[in-house]
């Protein structure tokens, strides 16, 4: 009897080498920049209890609703498996009273977590994150700090076409009175809505503003914006983080509609996104959490911090690579047997040259050499045919302009290496 093998469970996969290669350069590579901020590396349990989940990340969100792996253990007691470690950082931070050395608190974390999402490029339901949190000051300079050193390891692991995308969303007191002009707001419009909206309308109106359901967007747009209802002290703990930034010349996006999915957050919020990744399109994210501390049971304690998701930054890595290899500088196309060995030797000598060059030794219509020469992304394709021989110039061709000149052999190398 033939027996079933067993397959690894829906949006959980295996990584081997040689793939595991990168993802410890980029732990070490991270570890290399924590140690230069001064961050010191914590590891926590991967289950919790389920309660300190649904305290700090909030009850009425979609991690703590529908997305977290939790069960009764044998002694009745309810477990979750990890969604994210902020909350466990800050139960560690108060169970082992590290609050009473003083000072600040930088701690860094790298490790698995699980969210019951739906699997797709960029989205597992084990997925990996490289996180630090920052406990116990309220200093805009830490914010700008953290995110000076985020734009560092970017850099450092090649990584230059990204959004940072920055919000605050206030304390409790400005958000209880600007959640008053939301409910408001929503009151008039809630009735169009999707139903998790006329839901969390009721329940937890921020909520509303990460809605991801196409028909609601241009209704979110509306809404009146947390921005415009920070208290002074709020208004100016942001403007100094957006004043640091600026003077570290960190360019950023204001985005209004920035609440992330976690109840957690308070003034400062942010996500870097990458074009590279497509629908997933958040490479991190993170903010500033300074009551999470009392809301599970600690002492008042400033935090912030962020996570990089790996299997994303591994995608976005890797797109990098592919955009930064050497662009192929020309490619050949030869008609006729004689033509053949003249394009052989320019090949040997633009290389020598040090450019980057194609040639087909397989007979090929003209068409369909221009067409390969286009798809291989060629900055220029150099034609030789008979009357190309016997005029002793050949055909070069701009395939970004579409302009084609006659150049002699000897100086093509230099005609492109202009224009590279
Ligand atoms: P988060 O935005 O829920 O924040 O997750 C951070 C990052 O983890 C996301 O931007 C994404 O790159 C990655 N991620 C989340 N879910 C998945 C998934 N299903 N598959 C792959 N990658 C995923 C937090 O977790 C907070 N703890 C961040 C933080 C730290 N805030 C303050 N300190």
């Amino acid at each position: 009897m033939k027996v079933e093998p067993i397959r690894s469970v829906k949006g959980m996969r295996d990584l081997l080498p040689p793939d595991t290669n990168l993802w410890q350069r980029l732990e070490a590579e991270a570890r290399s920049v924590f140690a230069a901020y001064h961050y010191g590396e914590i590891r926590t349990p991967i289950l919790e209890q389920t309660g300190l989940f649904a305290r700090s990340v909030g009850a009425d969100t979609d991690i703590v609703m529908k997305e977290m792996y939790s069960f009764q253990d044998r002694d009745e007691e309810s477990l979750t498996l990890r969604p994210e470690a902020t909350a466990s950082v800050v139960r560690a931070y108060i169970e082992h009273s590290v609050y009473n050395q003083g000072g600040i608190h930088k701690l860094y974390y790298v490790g698995p977590m699980f969210r019951r999402e739906r699997p797709q490029k960029g989205r597992y339901r084990q997925f990996y994150q490289i996180g630090a949190e920052v406990l116990g000051s309220e200093s805009p300079l830490v914010d700008a700090e953290v995110l000076e050193m985020l734009v560092l390891f970017l850099e450092r692991v090649g990584i230059r076409e990204y959004q940072l995308l920055l919000n605050s969303v206030g304390c409790p007191a400005c958000r209880a009175a600007y959640l008053e002009v939301l409910r408001e707001a929503l009151g008039g419009v809630k009735g169009s809505m999707c139903e998790d909206c006329r839901r969390r309308a009721e329940t937890n109106p921020l909520r509303v503003l990460d809605c991801k359901v196409e028909a609601d967007q241009p209704i979110i747009e509306r809404l009146p914006k947390i921005i415009e209802h920070l208290d002074p002290e709020c208004r100016g703990h942001f403007e100094r983080v957006r004043s640091e930034l600026e003077a570290r010349r960190i360019a950023y996006q204001l985005t209004p509609r920035l609440v992330r999915g976690l109840d957690y957050y308070t003034r400062t919020t942010f996500e870097i996104t990458s074009g590279a990744l497509g629908a997933q399109n958040a490479v991190l994210g993170g903010g500033r959490y300074d009551g999470l501390s009392e809301m599970l049971g600690g002492p008042p304690t400033p935090g912030i911090g962020f996570s990089i998701g790996q299997d994303r930054l591994i995608l976005a890595v890797q797109a990098a690579v592919l955009k930064s290899e050497v662009p192929l500088a020309a490619y050949i196309v030869w008609m006729g047997e004689p033509a053949l060995s003249a394009a052989a030797r320019l090949a040997r000598e633009l290389r020598a040259q040090g450019l980057s060059v194609e040639v087909d030794y397989d007979p090929m219509k003209i068409r369909k050499a221009m067409g390969l020469a286009s798809k291989l992304g060629a900055r220029f394709a150099v034609i030789i045919g008979e009357g190309e021989l016997s005029k002793g110039r050949y055909q070069v061709k701009d395939m970004g302009s579409g302009q084609q000149e006659e150049v002699e052999p000897g100086a093509i190398a230099e005609r492109i290496k202009a224009s590279l």
